[in-house]
């Protein structure tokens, strides 16, 4: 369900951090387009660049040197209060270690983006409970994060990343700290979601099963990019 429209595009994008009196170059010059509905993997190395990549992708970061375009918007001239709404509605994030509130169910870590809104309470209940139910977890809704397994952790995570039906989610291994069955069945949850609605998906992981399979596979080294593979559907 591939549209011509870019979600992200970056121009010669850069990123450095200052280690002591050490200058470190997180990301040299990135030219990346990601299409709407594409579902691209971020591979390479430890130290490569992939966090850094998806936090500027997102707004949560800005860069030292070049732009970011989310939906053909560059974030450094959006205001604060447009990249806010970008950050918390348009897109969606998803990590390793879920960042859920351990003192809310499923149900509420859900939820809380839409009451954040002013939504209803009502239209939210049906919200949330469908969102819970594409992703499998419909009879764990009241069960808090530490009465649910990590991947069912994991689903809630991406139930609350999808929750405002986002044009992107950009994940950080999000499979990492789950074991391969359970990691595996959240990938495919995530392409069925790609298929199904076109959200576009870029995944950062060192798994190369998920790399093999991926319809996209960009490799970064030192903070460049080194690969870019496409593959037919899978
Ligand atoms: N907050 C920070 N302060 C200083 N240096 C940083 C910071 N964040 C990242 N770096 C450095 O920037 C480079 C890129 O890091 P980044 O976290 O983007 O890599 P990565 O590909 O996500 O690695 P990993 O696979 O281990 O998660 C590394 O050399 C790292 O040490
Ligand atoms: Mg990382």
């Amino acid at each position: 369900m591939l549209t011509s429209a870019p979600a992200f595009e970056t121009r010669r994008l850069s990123k450095n951090y200052l280690q002591g009196r050490i200058v470190v170059e997180a990301l040299a010059g990135i030219d990346l387009t990601v299409t709407q509905g594409e579902f691209m993997v971020l591979a390479g190395s430890s130290g490569s660049g992939k966090s850094t990549l998806l936090h500027l992708l997102g707004g949560l970061d800005r860069p030292d040197c070049g732009e970011v375009l989310f939906a053909g918007k560059d974030l450094a001239a959006c205001s604060e209060s447009e990249r806010t709404f970008i950050r918390r509605s348009r897109i969606g994030f998803v990590f390793q270690s879920f960042n859920l509130v351990p003192v809310l169910s499923a149900y509420e870590n859900v939820e809380y983006g839409l009451w954040l809104d002013g939504m209803a309470k009502r239209e939210r209940r049906q919200r949330v409970e469908e969102a819970l139910h594409s992703v499998g977890l419909a009879d764990r809704m009241h069960h808090r994060p530490d009465h649910l397994s990590g991947g069912q952790r994991q689903r809630v995570a991406l139930a609350r990343a999808l929750i405002h039906q986002p044009v992107a989610v950009l994940a950080d291994e999000p499979t990492a700290s789950l074991d391969s069955r359970t990691g595996a069945a959240i990938v495919q949850l995530l392409l069925d979601i790609n298929a199904s609605r076109g959200t576009t998906f870029v995944f950062a992981t060192h798994d190369p099963e998920i790399i093999a399979r991926a319809p996209r596979a960009v490799r970064m080294a030192d903070g460049r990019i080194v690969d870019d593979v496409r593959r037919g559907a899978l």
